[in-house]
């Protein structure tokens, strides 16, 4: 039965630009987000928020609001059922050190907008509306919530957060060359607070299906993590829980771990023995996690040539008094740049706010702000233009781990395809040189930097006789492109049309994956879907072999490759055979594998590896009015193989506005004496919007690495790094006004 074919009809779907196999669910309404599931018994929750930062709740009456007809049962410290009590079964798998916070747990008030209540009715504007009815009387006490107020309390966390590179041991004695270097920058740096106001806000919808058991839907980055922390908080069967997210509206890191909204729809579920949802209100967004201010000091000594002679970067960040939250601020300046005398150090200080948590690359877009724009200071003071001030301090090797070398580094190919991109050597040096009619240009830019980190995933694959192939596993597309890259990735491997191929994600009835962050997705759950489909297509092999008179016979499997549906022996087209003939003739439904895969131990004991960019700015900036467009961006990236040109340049760009919004537009900001942030809506905290974004150009450099199979190096965060630092560098180039506090407003312009 041989038949022809041609081994060139067949296109690699991977490092094509491919539309999102998503998009069509997205933009018709078939795609349901967490808080649009339903039940026939649902029941809707409402949380009231504590209005005050620190105390603890002295009376809280709930009379007026049980009395409204609809209202089903209002929940608080004092009628809540129970649940776990260790720590340890609180504690998710991203939890930093610490108590997890757990809701309606006593009177103890740790932060303004802390649920106090749940008031539950038989549809939302009764919740909503008998929540405003919920007495509750307080004993204040005066809140601490800036870092300033804190900073002579900062310590070294006694735990490190998993995951979370401490400072490396100072090398050289930084403090004596920075005395002794000819020239000398010491300066502070300092972010605003950030909220991660995805469009989807929090919510959680758990379906009670009767006999103990639930189906909950739940905006959260990773079901698995949700999963897990409900069996632990309520004592339930795993196999009596099923945890889904088909889609998310955006998370930022917002939902990596299970927030209240779940906990208390879980509780008032199991208590009414009914379904309930939760959703949290856009005000209640600012009332859980953040990006925390740090106060950042850089110092640099460097030779009249610009070459480093001395190093230091200190931070202080916040967390909150129940975890000791943690990121990577200050070890960047460490990894980017070669010299002999540096001291990192990072304590934190706690404040009565919620804990902080990972907001879109936590710590790097921090540190690499303070260090990219101190090192701007340093090229202007030298002389130097801001890429030769960056190549002559280049590193080609990780200080900050033992000197090993990066499994690829392509900055320097970054630096050169996006300055001639941007035009860079039309630069003149001198601030204020390039105005245009009543406004100043400017140009700057900044190196990006970002972990390259890959965890350990499983993922199934399922070939049926119709020549249908699934995939999938439990973790969650946030956005970024995952179903698509996924499916690019298993149809590559067994040869089939992208069409013929579906992937699931986000039900913890699938084989158990991470949490969606770190940029480690594509690494983590492609190599997984990858492994599976290999084992399959490797079963089916051996399937095509035994058939009678096999064109295969007597071949091996690496003498195969997969292509328009088909096995066939790799250089000769006319020995082939049809996955479904096979199929067919084994008289098989289907064949299927589970595969898991994580880091490669070998690799990560000889190399670091990192993502790397190269950002260049342009603004305009109104002289009188001190109005800054930002009318240019070109991001030039190295990350390894792009698995999709079209979705990983969605990622850089997102990435990128994210940054500018960084830069010049958000800013949470706290009325102290209240502990409270003011401007808990998007009228107020400002984010970038269509009018203020102009031109962004998307490099991707060539870059090879081995950390994985694919050679992938993740591109959810490098996008946002560096972003902040080249708009101030160009801010400084266009004004002379070097602006170390972010966000850069008119004031600080003027
Ligand atoms: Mo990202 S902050 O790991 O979602």
């Amino acid at each position: 039965m041989t038949q022809t074919f041609s081994s060139t009809g067949h296109d690699s779907f991977v490092g094509t630009p491919r539309n999102r196999v998503d998009g069509p669910a997205k933009v018709t309404g078939l795609a349901k987000y967490a808080g649009e599931f339903t039940a026939a018994d649902l029941a809707h929750g409402y949380v009231v928020s504590s209005a005050i930062a620190r105390g603890r709740i002295s009376a809280i009456d709930t009379a007026a609001a049980e009395a409204v007809p609809g209202v089903i049962k209002v929940l608080t410290h004092e009628n809540r059922s129970r649940t776990a009590w260790l720590d340890y079964n609180y504690q998710d798998a991203v939890a930093p050190p610490g108590s997890p916070f757990r809701a309606l747990y006593d009177d103890k008030i740790a932060f303004s907008g802390q649920p106090v209540a749940l008031v539950v009715a038989e549809d939302f504007e009764t919740a909503r509306h008998a929540a405003t009815l919920v007495k509750v009387a307080y004993e204040a006490e005066e809140p601490k919530t800036s870092a300033d107020a804190v900073r002579a309390f900062a310590y070294d966390p006694p735990k490190k957060r998993a995951g979370i590179k401490p400072p490396p041991k100072p090398w050289g004695d930084a403090d004596a060359a920075y005395d002794a270097a000819p020239i000398k920058l010491q300066n502070e740096y300092r972010l605003a607070v950030e909220h991660h106001n995805p469009m989807e806000p929090h919510a959680s919808t758990v379906v009670y299906e009767g006999d103990g058991k639930y189906t909950v839907y739940d905006k959260v980055q990773g079901v698995s993590n949700s999963h897990n922390y409900l069996a632990a908080v309520f004592g339930l069967k795993k196999d009596d829980v099923r945890v889904l997210n088909p889609y998310l509206g955006g998370g930022f890191g917002s939902g990596l771990r299970p927030q209240y909204q779940l906990f208390l729809a879980m509780l008032a579920a199991r208590d009414l023995e009914r379904s309930v949802r939760v959703v949290l209100t856009r005000d209640q967004m600012w009332s859980f996690t953040y990006r925390p201010d740090a106060i950042q000091t850089v110092s640099l000594g460097s030779g009249e040539d610009g070459q480093l002679q001395a190093l230091r970067h200190d931070a202080i960040g916040v967390t909150s008094h129940y975890e000791d939250y943690q990121e990577v601020v200050v070890n960047w300046s460490g990894v980017l740049y070669k010299c002999d005398n540096v001291a990192l150090t990072y304590k934190i200080a706690q404040l009565d706010t919620a804990s902080p948590g990972d907001m879109r690359a936590p710590g790097a877009v921090t540190g690499v702000f303070a260090i990219e724009t101190a090192m701007d200071e340093l090229a202007h003071e030298a002389g130097l233009d801001p890429i030769a001030l960056r190549l002559r301090n280049f590193s080609e090797a990780d200080a900050t781990s033992e000197d090993k070398p990066f499994g690829s580094k392509a900055l320097k190919a970054c630096f050169t395809q996006g300055a001639e991109r941007f035009g860079w050597a039309k630069r003149t040096p001198a601030p204020r040189s390039m105005r245009e009619g009543h406004e100043l240009v400017g140009w700057g830019m900044a190196t990006g930097v970002w972990e390259s980190m890959m965890q350990q995933s499983s993922a199934h694959a399922i070939l049926s006789a119709d020549g249908k192939l699934e995939v999938g596993n439990s973790t969650g597309d946030i956005g970024t492109g995952t179903y698509t890259i996924l499916t690019q990735i298993a149809a590559d491997t067994l040869g089939l049309p992208m069409e013929d191929v579906t992937t699931k994600l986000g039900d913890t009835r699938l084989p158990e994956a991470p949490v969606a962050g770190g940029s480690w997705t594509a690494a983590s759950s492609g190599t997984a879907v990858m492994k599976a489909c290999r084992n399959v297509g490797e079963q089916v092999f051996k399937l095509a072999r035994a058939m009678e008179g096999s064109p295969l016979a007597n071949v091996d499997f690496d003498r195969v490759s997969f292509a328009n549906g088909r096995i066939a022996v790799a250089g000769d087209d006319s020995r082939s055979v049809a996955l479904v003939d096979v199929l067919k003739a084994a008289g098989v439904e289907t064949v299927e594998a589970t595969e898991s895969a994580g880091p490669d131990k070998d690799f990560a004991s000889q190399y670091e590896a990192y993502t790397h960019s190269a950002v260049f700015v342009e603004v305009r900036v109104d002289e009188e009015l001190g109005q800054i467009r930002l009318t240019r961006v070109v991001s030039a990236v190295a990350a390894g193989k792009i698995l999709n040109p079209k979705t990983a340049r969605s990622q850089i760009l997102g990435g990128v506005v994210m940054g500018i919004g960084s830069a010049l537009h958000e800013e949470s900001m706290m009325d102290h004496r209240l502990g409270r942030f003011m401007n808990h809506n998007l009228g107020e905290y400002h984010v970038p919007a269509n009018a203020d974004i102009y031109d962004i150009d998307v490099i991707f450099v060539d870059e090879e690495d081995k950390a994985n199979p694919l050679g992938v190096k993740g591109l959810g965060e490098i996008g946002i790094v560096g972003t902040a630092a080249a708009v101030a560098n160009a801010v400084f180039h266009a004004t002379g006004k070097r602006i170390r506090h972010l966000p850069i407003t008119i004031d600080k312009v003027l």
